[in-house]
């Protein structure tokens, strides 16, 4: 616990909404830092590389699809407990089951087009900032 950084991606449907001050807003609101930021298009090789974990599953192929669809941005988020916060603040990864007033509840379209990722680990969390970001890129 403590000061951590974990990875959060705004996805394409919520780039594409013009959404990413409001969520990029309710990290910061909850005391989130933005360490680091980006904007990039995933190139269908990128999301199978940043998703392999679940390239066994059913939905893989329309993640793949989804998450190359379009640009989105990742950001270093930095603060207390952030792998954990960051995921209060997302909400259920499948909208209808997210709480009021989270970023998924409020934003997302279905459980594939969910407006954001976070790392669900702090292991995870290295691994996807590295993957994104390089040192001189975090401050
Ligand atoms: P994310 O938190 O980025 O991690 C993996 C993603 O796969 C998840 O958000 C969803 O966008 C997607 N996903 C997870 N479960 C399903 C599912 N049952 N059907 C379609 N997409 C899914």
């Amino acid at each position: 616990m403590g000061i951590e950084q974990t990875l959060s991606i705004v996805k394409p449907d919520a780039v594409a909404k013009g959404v990413i001050g409001k969520i990029v807003d309710r990290f910061e609101s909850r005391g989130l830092r933005i360490a680091g930021m980006k904007k990039i298009q995933l190139s269908t090789a990128d999301v199978e590389a940043f998703y392999a974990v679940h390239k066994e599953r059913g939905f893989f192929k329309d993640l793949v699809k989804y998450m190359s669809s379009g640009p989105v941005v990742a950001m270093v988020l930095e603060g207390e407990n952030a792998v954990i916060e960051n995921r209060i603040i997302m909400g259920a990864t499948d909208p209808k089951n997210a709480v009021a007033g989270t970023i998924r509840a409020d934003f997302a379209e279905s459980i594939e087009a969910n407006a954001v990722h976070g790392s669900d680990s702090d292991e995870n969390a290295k691994k996807e900032i590295a993957f994104f970001f390089s040192k001189r890129e975090i401050l």
